[in-house]
């Protein structure tokens, strides 16, 4: 039994028992037992080239078996050379540096440091307060969860957390416009504009956001030209960009970084999940020299000093799956098939309590609500996303569930974003096991109360 207490590991839900996953192939997970699940959401939004594929394996183990480990202040190596110049190939022309973490929390953590050391070496030191969205979601370290508006993973390290002045996310679904017509002050950033001057753009080092919206908004696309509004207010007050690519970057949403459909270059990004497919725990901050210029020319060094920072075997993983990417041209995959997978998915709007169906590229989002003309939400108490969520993995589906993102208490969404293979069969048998579960689901939850 692989559950809480049967077993020495310290699992993530301590209610649960956890099939033991044997093997990994295209868009399917296998466990012990026999039993096959649709991964629809690739894991955490990680799985992008699908599970399974031998070179990754076996360029890590190459890589390995020459040199494993050797640390990032003495020495440098091949995978890290490499991998550095083909992310830079794909970014922004300025975007020229790449820090490798481990995890997206650290990516976070690093590009707020650095935006901080940077204005202290310009010589700005009163420039240290972050500004970010509600809802948003940056990481669970402690920094990047002062970034983060997820109340239900702050509340019990409140007295730990960084003041982050918030800014309304741009959120069609909730906000006062719905993206139709004349933008509202959210939509058109003039919500942004507010927090800037009442803060004082002199401490305002950083403004970090999500491009399309990760887990905290479920999938939700902001309007055309907000981001390009940000870009000019960060210009004009001299704030530097974050866009946090975690969940959205290496080609989740049809292009390599989300906001490359906006036409907005930002300051700093951060990259982690899909840049190794899942197959290692690799993270990147992307930096233009013009940033690390100032810190070459002052201290000589960033401050932010990690263990397993530049790894040779991720970074292996991670060249090895740019490669997968680029063989079988899969950003461009995601693209072409994503309106047929958000074509399948509207089909859920039928249904009484889903209030809307969402995203962009292979990333979606479900939000479900008790009342579709309200948009009210379920109350939490009902953990309606997570039921939901659970009777998909008994039907062999795995979706992402998330919440609070209605009132920053309740809120149910479902997430998919599956691997960039996903063919019309996969996503027919999504769609089809999705509404199962939710048929099954919340008819009875409601029943019960
Ligand atoms: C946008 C975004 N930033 C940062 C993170 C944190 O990444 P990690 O869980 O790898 O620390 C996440 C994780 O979901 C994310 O979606």
């Amino acid at each position: 039994m692989h559950a809480y207490p049967h077993s020495h590991v310290f699992y993530r839900k301590l209610r649960r028992a956890y099939p033991l996953i044997v093997r990994g192939e295209g868009c399917y997970l296998h466990d012990e037992a026999g039993r096959s699940y649709l991964d629809a959401c690739g894991g955490a939004f990680v799985a992008n080239i699908g599970h399974g594929v031998r070179a990754i394996g076996e360029a890590m183990a190459r890589q390995a078996a020459a040199v494993g480990y050797v640390n990032g202040t003495t020495f440098t190596h091949e995978p890290v050379e490499a991998l550095a110049a083909a992310l830079a190939a794909r970014a922004p022309a300025a975007l020229e540096l790449v820090y490798f973490l481990a995890s997206g929390s650290e990516a976070v953590e690093a590009a707020l440091k650095l935006a901080r050391q940077y204005w202290v070496e310009r010589g700005r030191p009163a420039k240290h307060t972050v500004l970010a969205l509600a809802p948003s979601y940056h990481g669970n370290t402690l920094l990047a969860l002062s970034a983060s508006a997820r109340e239900h993973y702050r509340t019990l390290y409140r007295d730990w957390l960084v003041p982050v002045p918030r800014v309304p996310a741009p959120y069609p679904y909730r906000c006062a416009c719905h993206s139709v017509g004349e933008p509202c002050d959210v939509c058109s950033g003039n919500a942004l504009a507010a927090a800037i001057r009442h803060e004082g753009a002199e401490t305002i080092a950083a403004f970090i956001a999500e491009p399309v919206g990760g887990s905290s908004t479920g999938a939700s696309v902001p309007p055309a030209d907000y981001w390009r509004r940000v870009r000019e207010l960060c210009d004009r007050h001299e704030i530097l960009f974050i866009a946090d690519e975690v969940l959205t970057g290496a080609g989740r949403t049809g292009t390599w970084l989300a906001l490359e459909q906006y036409g907005v270059v930002p300051d700093l990004v951060t990259m982690g999940k899909g840049i190794t497919g899942g197959y290692a725990p690799l993270s990147a901050l992307l930096a233009p020299r013009r940033i690390v210029d100032v810190i070459a020319a002052g201290s000589g060094a960033f401050q932010h000093a990690q263990t397993f920072s530049h790894h040779a075997v991720s970074c292996a993983a991670g060249l090895a799956t740019l490669e997968q990417i680029d063989r079988q041209d899969l950003v461009t995959r995601c693209a072409r098939i994503a309106p047929a997978f958000h074509a399948a998915l509207a089909t859920l709007a039928e249904l009484p309590h889903v209030g809307d169906v969402r995203g962009r590229g292979l990333l979606a989002g479900i939000e479900l609500v008790e009342d579709r003309e309200t948009r009210a939400p379920f109350p939490r108490a009902l953990h309606v996303a997570e039921a939901v969520a659970d009777a998909a993995l008994d039907l062999g589906l795995v979706v992402w569930p998330n919440v609070g993102q209605a009132d920053g208490t309740n809120g149910d969404l479902l997430l998919l974003a599956p691997p960039f293979i996903v063919g019309p069969t996969e996503i027919e048998l999504m769609v089809t096991r999705l509404r199962a579960a939710l048929e099954r689901t919340i008819v009875p939850l409601l029943a019960a109360r």
